[in-house]
């Protein structure tokens, strides 16, 4: 096993097989659809060329079986972050530590570049994440409430 930095050519297809699970599950009711994938693809070519932007993969016996993006931002409040954009892990290797990995290496690069917080936005709605990112050091600044508006 070994997570290694994001080959565009060798592993857009494999990130972009995640996204129908990630984000199904983190956004009940939605689907992942063409154009969504096409749309991704395009952000992943984007960050590929953006200095502030690295993908990891983690790869095992020559397959991709998860990934981490992680971003370098600037918000109206923080001047510097890093932020995990997206974190996967292959359902046959969870609860093995895989995915704090991921975490940690976004992070490393993080730090390397000078940015004082990490930061990402999670959906209650998923407990493995949300256990993931606790057990990392992640706790709740701010939450986004929302309400359905009926017609
Ligand atoms: C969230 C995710 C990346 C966690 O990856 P992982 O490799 O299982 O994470 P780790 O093994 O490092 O586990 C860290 C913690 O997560 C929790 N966890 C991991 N697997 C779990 C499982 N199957 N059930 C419940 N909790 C679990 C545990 O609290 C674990 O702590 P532990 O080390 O004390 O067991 C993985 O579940 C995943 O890819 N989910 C689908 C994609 C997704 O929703 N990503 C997040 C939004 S982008």
């Amino acid at each position: 096993m070994h997570i290694r930095q994001f080959d565009l050519r060798r592993d857009l297809q494999a990130v972009l097989q995640f996204q129908d699970e990630i984000y199904e599950r983190n956004f009940p009711g939605f689907e992942v659809n063409q154009k969504f994938l096409n749309d991704f693809a395009r952000q992943l070519r984007a960050a590929d060329r953006s200095p502030a932007e690295q993908l990891w993969v983690l790869e095992i016996a020559d397959q991709i079986r998860g990934f981490v993006w992680g971003a370098l931002i600037t918000s109206m409040i923080d001047e510097f972050v890093g932020y995990i954009k997206n974190v996967y892990v292959a359902p046959e290797l969870r609860g093995q530590g895989y995915g704090h990995r991921l975490l940690e290496t976004a992070e490393e690069w993080f730090r390397a570049e000078g940015a004082p917080k990490a930061a990402l936005d999670a959906s209650v709605c998923n407990q493995q994440a949300l256990s993931l990112y606790t057990k990392a050091g992640y706790c709740t600044g701010r939450l986004r409430m929302e309400k359905p508006l009926n017609k």
